[in-house]
């Protein structure tokens, strides 16, 4: 199974079926993302930026690729959470302030 970390304060990996958004990996790997939207690809909440294995990361579709640019976010490492489906071993950036706040 492809291995996923997340880089925020430290680190956190863990190994999740292929074809699991990014999204649901952090939560499966007990780190929930901001997701406003609720994965829909309107709001940009869950974006990080992949910083190894781009090519292991399902293709950009125009809707996120359209929502992107719109939020001057058009570098190829700049992936939603929701939409990104991992096929093989990444390293995804969490930018500050996308985590959810405990309640
Ligand atoms: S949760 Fe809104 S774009 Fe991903």
């Amino acid at each position: 199974m492809p291995q996923v970390t997340f880089l925020y304060f430290g680190e956190r990996s863990g190994e999740v079926e292929v074809n699991t958004s990014l999204l649901e990996a952090a939560r499966t790997l007990g780190l929930p993302l901001n997701h406003d939207c609720g994965g829909n690809a309107s709001c940009t909440t869950c974006r990080v930026e992949v910083q190894a294995g781009l090519d292991q990361l399902s293709e950009i579709d125009f809707d996120e690729q359209d929502l992107l640019d719109r939020e001057a976010l058009s570098e190829p490492q700049h992936r939603l959470a929701c939409q990104a489906k991992v096929l093989g071993d990444v390293i995804v950036r969490v930018p500050g302030g996308k985590w959810e706040v405990p309640s």
